[in-house]
């Protein structure tokens, strides 16, 4: 008999040559639905396109979809392992028509398939149909031949499939097989339905109504069809199998399980066996699909599951972590069909493995406290509430887990007693954070955190998704609903919009709903764990409980990510340069520019940064993918990955590592490894471009970097090629020559200097200036020079008292220099033969005073003084020659 992948493959080539195109699986974390959390059914991801908002380029299609039911409405987990027919994860075959086919089409391509491809025996087939659905009653008795008695009429919801209590929805049809009168069961509708006999193996749905409200239904735009298969089901029919977990897949799996623990599957382990093959499927594929362990919303389920693996692990007497080891016969089996899971396999490895290791510390604790606690309860008895929550709140065992663990020994738990200790326990809480210092304001979202519980982010792998608001708060208040001008802050249950946090910027873009568009400037972290969009009401009304579509605004998160990505490079690379000191002090990651603080005791050289630069882009360039994975802090640090000192961080860590290092120790190795909560790109090429702007000093031994990246950088060195073109112009050379050009404009422009200076000096001593004075005059018997000279620089008087007293040898110079403004500078030199008769000093405060000046000093040789009434230059010089007179 055909194993299930070809089984799947099968099916999907039966509806490719019926016209139909193949799709691929949507993620298990549904996209375009608010409050389902996991998708649960092929036609999830076609929600949309039955009601007629969304439009595809086909309207007929066939898709194997991964379904998750655990958690939420759909909750299969507690019977795993105990029935042949259950599971927490699942593929559902099925094919849809969009407005195109319906019944009959339905009925005859299911018909066909079962009967001539997958050759299954017609007389022990027999269908339902809804009551009053005598239309389909009469298609099966055409198509296929059927006989009354074995057209069976439902009268309940069993016959009405329904996606939830809103959306797309009609009359169903449902295909049986029996396995034979061995098995004890009836005929749906009989009494004895619950028996195995008679199994449920197709549901054709004849979508026609849209649930838009409880109370409203309408008419889809065209009637369509949805329909469910489950495969693994079906492959068990086709193996000639009545339990699913006797079929191939199960079977290689289970195999490995038996080999690896030396446990057979018999008797009462069987259960064991079967629920960790079960559950390894669901934690691979929800790691997979970006769903990683916690204690809120998905990530709990998914704790929830794996939690209940590893006890049967134990159960099965295994001490060191089971689960991942057998998660390559599970990639052996599935990877082909499903790619994702070869992708992830490392990163569904080491999630599985920390969670085992984890779990493991308080494990053996928890269970020698419940067998203690229950050792004198007996079947029909249920287990205190208290030591239910105790095992929930100090062993980590999720409720079910602890009803898993009594179920064969026929104990019950207070659920009711459980649900009080967990109340009591926040209540606590809430005093405590109360009266912790926190401001008013914030306790509002310690209060909606509690109610809520944490947002649901998407976005490391979504930019858009939909949500139902939960939330709004105005003006620090939180009411029901918000119209056009508010400024509202909205809280959505799941949201693509990353709060800022770890120095990058939150996300914004815009919540639009069917009567209300938003426009969110911003996204904040508040009560840790709500993501509170800032926004205002641009159109329309929102109120509480609205279904929402969310978009992150791309380019913006684009230009973030390109940034944030290239800080890590920039980090490497200045550690490598500079060396290990460098640590992150501060970093601001906007969608313009990057900011990143190190401590760094002196600044860094152009030479450095250029290296720098050239590191991070050569990584650019490898265009290496960026990878994610979640574990604990130890294990994180141990393999080098940086964190930094003094910042908070959970039991659990992302680790974000990107391209390859060239040279050195890194060589062939991750080039940067760092702890990290933000969004990054998906490989390295995404950057573009790094381009370092500046260093500057923040403080003692913390200097700033400043970098763009990709369209910045692009943009950037546009603007500078258009100066340097401008610069061209205005030199009239060609932009290569402008370096050339400029150095001999400025080694021109210090000789023309030079020369404008001398001339000015020429002039001014040649000259007669200050009203034909002249040159050398005879003062108390000795000669003397004073002179008032325009244009020349106060710096460059003793120079010029110099050039003067060589040429008269002995005597005395006073020269003043009035500038621009008025204000003038005087200089006397006395030569040296003269010193004993007259001070350069005294001489000098002489003109100053004239100047209305104040002081001056020197030697008494060579003096300088000022003064700001320049019109008195004339004074001053006649004033120095009646002193030197006497
Ligand atoms: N949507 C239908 C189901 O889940 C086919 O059964």
């Amino acid at each position: 008999m055909s194993g299930v992948n070809d089984i799947r493959s099968t099916f999907l080539d039966y509806f490719k040559a019926n016209g139909h195109e193949t799709v691929a699986s949507s993620p298990l974390v549904p996209r375009n639905d608010p409050t389902l959390m996991f998708t649960n059914a092929g036609m999830v991801q076609f929600k949309n396109v039955f009601t007629g908002l969304e439009h595809r380029p086909y309207t007929t299609a066939a898709t194997a979809q991964k379904c998750v039911r655990a958690g939420g409405k759909h909750n299969d987990l507690d019977n795993v392992g105990y029935t042949a027919r259950h599971h927490t994860f699942f593929e559902m075959l099925g094919n849809f028509s969009f407005g195109d086919y319906f019944k009959e089409r339905a009925i005859e391509l299911a018909w066909n398939l079962i009967t001539k491809e997958f050759g299954i025996d017609r007389n022990r087939l027999l269908v339902t149909v809804y009551h009053t659905d005598d239309e389909a009653f009469g298609l099966w008795k055409k198509i296929a031949g059927l006989t009354d008695d074995r057209i069976i009429r439902i009268p309940t919801s069993d016959n009405f499939w329904a996606m939830g209590d809103t959306g797309p929805c009609g009359p169903c049809s449902e295909i049986f097989y029996d396995h034979g009168d061995h098995i004890w069961g009836g005929p749906p509708g009989s009494p004895e339905e619950d028996g195995d006999r008679f199994i449920e193996i197709w549901n054709l749905v004849f979508m026609q109504y849209e649930q838009v409200t409880k109370e409203e239904r309408i008419n889809l735009p065209r009637p369509s069809i949805d329909t469910g298969m489950g495969l693994e089901r079906v492959a068990a029919l086709l193996q000639g199998k009545h339990d699913n977990y006797d079929t191939d897949l199960f079977r290689a799996l289970i195999e490995a399980s038996v080999e690896l623990t030396g446990v057979k599957a018999e008797g009462e382990r069987r259960a064991s066996h079967r629920v960790i093959a079960d559950h390894l499927r669901s934690s691979a594929f929800l790691i997979a699909d970006g769903v990683l362990p916690s204690n809120e919303g998905r990530g709990y389920v998914l704790r929830r599951i794996m939690r209940r693996a590893m006890r049967h692990a134990e159960l099965l007497g295994s001490r060191e972590p089971l689960i991942y080891r057998l998660l390559p016969v599970l990639v052996q089996q599935m990877g082909r069909a499903y790619p994702e899971l070869v992708r992830a396999e490392p990163l569904i490895s080491e999630t599985l493995k920390l969670e085992e290791n984890r779990f493991r510390k308080t494990l053996e604790r928890g269970l020698s406290l419940l067998s203690d606690a229950s050792s004198n309860l007996s079947k029909g008895d249920t287990l205190d509430g208290e030591t239910v929550f105790k095992l929930y709140d100090t062993y980590g065992f999720p409720l079910d887990l602890t009803q898993d663990a009594l179920r064969a020994r026929g104990i019950g738990v207070d659920i009711t007693g459980f649900n009080d200790a967990m109340q009591r326990q926040k209540a606590e809480a809430r005093s405590h954070w109360a009266g912790s210092g926190d401001k008013a304001t914030e306790t509002i979202w310690f209060e909606l955190k509690e109610r809520l519980g944490a947002t649901e982010f998407l976005g490391y792998s979504a930019e858009t998704a939909e949500g139902q608001v939960q939330a709004i708060v105005r003006d620090g208040v939180s009411v029901d609903a918000a119209s056009e001008g508010d400024q509202i802050q909205v809280i959505v249950n799941q949201t693509p919009f990353y709060g800022e946090s770890g120095g990058q910027v939150g996300d914004s873009g815009t919540i639009s709903g069917d009567s209300v568009s938003i426009e969110v400037t911003d996204t904040q972290k508040k009560g840790e764990g709500l993501f509170v969009h800032q926004a205002v009401v641009r159109q329309g009304s929102v109120k509480v409980g609205d279904a929402v579509s969310l978009t992150v605004d791309h380019a913006r998160r684009s230009r973030i990510r390109a940034n944030h990505s290239a800080t890590h490079l920039i980090h490497e690379a200045l550690r490598e340069l500079l060396g290990t000191h460098v640590a992150q002090k501060g970093s601001l990651v906007t969608p313009d520019r990057l900011r990143f603080d190190i401590s760094h005791p002196k600044p860094i050289s152009g030479e450095e940064l250029k290296i720098v630069e050239d590191m991070a882009n050569a990584i650019v360039l490898q265009n290496g993918t960026v990878t994610t994975r979640l574990m604990s802090v130890d294990d994180a640090i141990a393999e080098g990955a940086m964190a930094l000192f003094g910042e908070k961080y959970g039991d659990e860590v992302r680790v974000v590592s990107m391209g390859t290092g060239i040279s050195g120790a890194k060589s062939g190795k991750p080039y940067s490894v760092e702890l990290c909560g933000g969004t990054h790109v998906s490989a390295t090429g995404e950057i573009g471009l790094v381009r370092l702007l500046s260093d500057s000093a923040v403080g003692a031994g913390v200097r700033r970097i400043e970098a763009v990246t990709g369209e910045g950088a692009r943009a950037y060195l546009a603007e500078q090629d258009e100066r340097i073109k401008a610069l061209a112009t205005s030199l009239k050379v060609q932009p290569g020559d402008v370096v050339s050009r400029v150095e001999t404009m400025v080694e021109e422009r210090r000789r023309l200097e030079r020369e404008l200076a001398d001339a000015k000096r020429k002039l001014a001593m040649g000259g007669g200036q200050g009203g034909g004075q002249p040159a050398v005059a005879e003062v108390a018997g000795v000669k003397f020079v004073g002179r008032v000279l325009e244009g020349v620089e106060p710096k460059d008087l003793k120079g010029l008292a110099d050039d003067s007293m060589a040429g008269i040898e002995s005597g005395v110079v006073a020269l003043i220099a009035v500038a621009a403004d008025g204000k003038a500078s005087a200089v006397v030199a006395v030569s040296q033969d003269l010193v004993s008769r007259f001070s350069a000093v005294d001489l000098v405060r002489v003109a100053s005073a004239a100047l209305g000046g104040k002081g001056g000093g020197g030697r008494p040789d060579m003096a300088q003084a000022g003064g700001p009434d320049g019109a008195q230059a004339e004074a001053a010089i006649a004033a120095i020659s009646r002193a030197m007179a006497g």
